[in-house]
């Protein structure tokens, strides 16, 4: 009933044994979280601090709510309006943080290999909330648990990953996940977006959408990370949508039902049209919902309450 990692720094270094793992503890989350009263107190004496060097709405919220529902005390770090924008270092923020007696911490950082580095330096468990373009493993685990609710098991499903796979770390994170419990995967996008021999990790490759869609059960589609790319991988927006958007029109063509999937935040109407997002086949507002349940299950694994009573 424990993780065999300290820290939850990506989905490369954890075993299909513990994601099994984090997903049944999600499972008993999602049954409190159901209830009328939606907290268990099993982190009272535990101190977390989020610290977001970089934007986000779903993964921040998603955390907090997570560890008030588990009765963690919390504190909310945003760089932007810390003495980050003074000039401190990452570790010196860190220590002098955790010289207030923090337990645990929740980082998000623009920096692949960001959390990694503060874990080789202080104590306390580090939880990756996105570095870079490396990896967003709780992302990628509220993806699983979502597919698996769905679909009954991630074992032999076949998930599209469509888009923006170069500047991904959703991408990333899902394809060692996935490929660990069991799933086929497949790649889609333009070729500027895809990189180079990714197919060692054992996925397939199109550049054509349609392909992409006619083959899987899933559809995870990707934002396009304008912010990311430093030049064009191309020709505009309207050409992308064109060619790589997902529409209804596409859904209402296939033989078959299939699940769409985005980790949010949507560019609609360039990779997912409205009428996609919001459709039947759309599992998106699930997935938020299931993100509150994996946070928790991390947090409470990584607290090391995994013989504890939910
Ligand atoms: N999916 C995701 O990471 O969204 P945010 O950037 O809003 O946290």
């Amino acid at each position: 009933m424990s993780l065999s990692t300290k820290h939850l720094l990506g989905i490369k270094n954890l075993t299909a044994k513990d994601i099994q793992l984090i997903f049944e503890t999600a499972d008993n989350f999602k049954e409190v979280l159901r209830r009328p009263i939606k907290k268990v107190p099993t982190l009272r004496d535990t101190t977390i601090v989020n610290l977001f060097f970089e934007n986000s709405t779903r993964t921040r919220i998603s955390f907090e709510l997570a560890e008030k529902r588990l009765g963690a005390d919390t504190i909310n770090f945003a760089a932007s309006s810390s003495s980050v924008s003074k000039g401190e270092t990452l570790i010196d923020t860190a220590n002098n943080i955790l010289s207030m007696k923090v337990d645990m911490v929740v980082m998000r950082h623009s920096a692949s290999g960001a959390p990694h580095f503060l874990a080789n330096h202080i104590d306390a468990a580090i939880i990756n909330a996105g570095d870079g373009t490396n990896e967003h493993p709780t992302q990628a685990l509220l993806d699983g648990f979502s597919i698996r609710e769905k679909l009954g098991s991630l074992q032999g499903k076949k998930v599209a990953i469509i888009g923006d796979i170069m500047h991904s770390r959703v991408a990333l994170s899902n394809i060692y996940c996935l490929k660990k419990m069991g799933a086929e995967v497949l790649v889609a996008g333009p070729p500027t977006l895809i990189p180079k021999h990714i197919d060692a990790l054992g996925v397939h490759v199109t550049y054509n959408l349609q392909e992409a869609l006619a083959w899987c059960d899933v559809a995870n589609v990707l934002r396009i990370q304008l912010e990311r790319q430093h030049m064009p991988l191309f020709s505009s927006l309207r050409e992308y949508s064109l060619y790589y958007g997902v529409t209804k029109k596409h859904l209402d063509a296939l033989q078959k039902e299939i699940t769409i999937m985005h980790p949010g935040p949507i560019n609609r109407g360039v990779e997912l049209s409205s009428d996609a997002a919001d459709g039947r086949h759309s599992i998106i507002l699930q997935q938020v919902e299931n993100g509150v349940a994996i946070r928790m299950a991390v947090l409470y694994l990584l607290a090391g309450k995994g013989e504890d009573r939910i």
